[in-house]
């Protein structure tokens, strides 16, 4: 940049560039009224000197234009950042520094009742698989026996992708695939016996007691000569267990698509979670179950002439808030620290 001649322009020049520095938008220098000032100097002047002024104005507006351009641009003296492992990666875990520290960290609460859940189930015989996030329509719908057009597909509110993906609305989607994954049990004269964890959505208006997003647990058993006393069984058996009491257990007609007969599931309040001694209070449904319908077994290849089986499936979410006194059911989506702190 050349120098200036006129002293004015070089005062306000200094003045300005000392702004320039502090400010934190600087665009706004070009917009400062000490620059309007120079501008409005000009009219004071006698005719000749008006030129070599106006000239070193515009050259000082430019001046601050390009310094404003340049501070827009990345910085180009910043460090590169290190993105290799501060440490050797085959470094055993005792020797590795301390970087993130474990008490800093927390299992999800329901990531604990899953894995308690499934730790019983797995007593029981039960192998574990997750479920999957995304579905089709046939895992959701038609290999569970709600036929085309069928008003129990509306009993799901289903979210979609444009492409017509589905988020699984409940794990029963599921069960077409741990079907015919395990199939070949059958031959060798073994159940079928998985639980399937996963998260479910629905376009639920949201409140205390819903979610658009929560976990549920389904359980699928298929073997020879099953009935409903060996469903009601092994329920029972879980429930003892995890609440550590010998429970009232009933079952009421219910209807599923997918299962024939279905029920809903109640069990006698355990003492853990006891409130009142409201009568309405006793019973708590916990899950919707039944023997799972020929159609269902006959879309994995399973002979239903020859294998019966029953299924369960239910919300994991309730036990905790049951358990814990917890108020509201979106403070598990929340990532909300003070809350998942108290389960450390
Ligand atoms: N999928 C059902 C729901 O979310 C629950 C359910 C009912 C699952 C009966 C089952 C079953 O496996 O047999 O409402």
């Amino acid at each position: 940049m050349s120098e200036y001649s006129n002293n004015k322009i070089i005062a306000i020049r200094n003045e300005l560039l000392t702004e320039l520095e502090n400010l934190e938008k600087k665009t706004d220098i070009l917009k400062h009224p000490k620059l309007k000032q120079i501008y409005l100097g000009i009219t004071n002047l006698p005719q000749e000197e008006r030129k070599t002024y106006g000239q070193e104005a515009n050259k000082l507006k430019l001046e601050l234009q390009k310094l404003v351009e340049a501070s827009q641009l990345p910085d180009q003296n910043l460090k590169p950042i290190d993105v290799t492992a501060p440490f050797a990666p085959n470094t055993p875990f005792s020797r590795r520094p301390n970087i993130f520290r474990a008490n800093q960290g927390s299992t999800h609460p329901l990531t604990k009742e899953i894995d308690e859940i499934v730790d019983i189930y797995s007593r029981l015989g039960f192998t574990s698989i997750d479920s999957r996030e995304i579905d089709d329509d046939y895992h959701m719908f038609t290999s569970l026996n709600f036929p085309e057009g069928h008003p129990a597909r509306d009993d799901y509110d289903t979210f979609m992708t444009t492409e017509g993906l589905i988020a699984p609305a409940h794990t029963s989607t599921m069960q077409n695939r741990v079907l015919k994954m395990f199939r070949p049990n059958l031959k060798q004269g073994e159940p079928i016996a998985v639980v399937i964890p996963g998260r479910v959505f629905r376009n639920e208006d949201l409140d205390v007691t819903h979610e658009h997003t929560f976990y549920q647990l389904e359980g699928v058993f298929v073997a020879e000569n099953i009935n409903v006393g060996n469903l009601i069984a092994v329920l029972q058996a879980f429930m003892n267990e995890y609440f550590g009491q010998v429970l009232k257990t009933k079952i009421q007609p219910f209807y599923f698509p997918f299962t024939e007969p279905s029920f809903e599931f109640a069990i006698e309040r355990p003492k853990a979670l006891k409130k009142g001694n409201a009568e309405a209070d006793q019973w708590l449904e916990l899950l919707g179950c039944g023997m799972i319908h020929p159609e269902v077994l006959k879309h994995a290849d399973i002979d239903s002439n020859k294998y019966t089986g029953f299924a369960w499936g239910g919300g994991i979410e309730r036990l905790v808030l049951m358990k814990n006194n917890i108020e509201d059911i979106r403070h598990f989506e929340s990532g909300k620290l003070d809350f998942l702190r108290q389960f450390k």
